[in-house]
C-alpha cells in the first residue's frame, strides 16, 4: 500500500510535469554526416539538464510524419544544400506534412540548421518559402555552414537547440 502510494505519487508528479512540458521537434536529413554533427550539436543543447520542461523528439526528415509536427510546438530543421536546394529527404518531408498541418501550425517557432559545400542561400530560401506558406514564425537566424566543415562552428548549433528549448520552457516562444 505504501508502495502504491508512493508509485501514485510518483506517477502525479510525472503527468503533471509532462502535461506542462513544452514539445521540440528536430527533423533532419543527412547524407555523408555532417549535417548530422550539426543535428548532434542541436540536440546537445536542447537536452541540456537544466532544461527540464521541454520534451525532445527526433526524426530523420524521411520517417517524420504529420503527426510528430502537429505534436510539437517547436520545430528545428536541418539539412544539406543540393542543387541549390533543400534535399530531397526534407522536401519530401514537407510535402508530406504541408497539408495536414496548414492552418493548425499557425504561429509555431521555427529554426533551421544547414550545411553546403559552398553556399546554403538556396536551402535556406527554399525551406523558408515552404514554412511561410505554413504561417510558422522563424525566432532564430539560421546556422549555415559552408566550406569546409568547421567543427569550431558547432558550438553555434548547440546554442540553437539551447535556445529554441529554453525559449519554448519559459513561453518567450
Ligand atoms: C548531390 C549533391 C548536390 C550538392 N549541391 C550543392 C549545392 O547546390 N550547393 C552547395 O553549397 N553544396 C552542395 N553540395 C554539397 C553538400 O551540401 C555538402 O557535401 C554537405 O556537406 C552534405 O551534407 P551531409 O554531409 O549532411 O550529407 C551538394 C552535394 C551533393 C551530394
Amino acid at each position: 500500500m505504501q508502495h502504491t502510494r508512493e508509485l501514485f505519487k510518483l506517477v502525479g508528479i510525472r503527468t503533471r510535469a509532462m502535461a506542462e512540458s513544452k514539445h521540440l521537434l528536430i527533423v533532419y536529413h543527412s547524407q555523408s554526416g555532417t549535417t548530422s554533427k550539426m543535428a548532434d550539436a542541436v540536440i546537445r543543447g536542447a537536452t541540456r539538464p537544466d532544461i527540464e520542461g521541454v520534451e525532445v523528439r527526433v526524426r530523420d526528415a524521411l520517417e517524420a510524419l504529420p503527426d510528430d509536427v502537429l505534436w510539437a510546438d517547436g520545430l528545428l530543421l536541418g539539412t544539406p544544400e543540393n542543387f541549390g536546394y533543400m534535399s530531397g529527404a526534407m522536401k519530401y518531408f514537407l510535402d508530406r506534412v504541408y497539408y495536414p498541418c496548414e492552418h493548425r501550425v499557425a504561429g509555431m517557432p521555427y529554426a533551421l540548421f544547414v550545411r553546403a559545400g559552398n553556399d546554403g542561400t538556396g536551402a535556406i530560401g527554399s525551406i523558408t518559402r515552404i514554412l511561410t506558406g505554413l504561417s510558422v514564425k522563424q525566432v532564430q537566424d539560421a546556422v549555415l555552414i559552408a566550406g569546409d566543415f568547421d567543427e569550431t562552428r558547432l558550438i553555434e548549433c548547440e546554442e540553437l537547440g539551447m535556445t529554441m528549448a529554453a525559449g519554448l520552457e519559459s513561453g518567450i516562444f
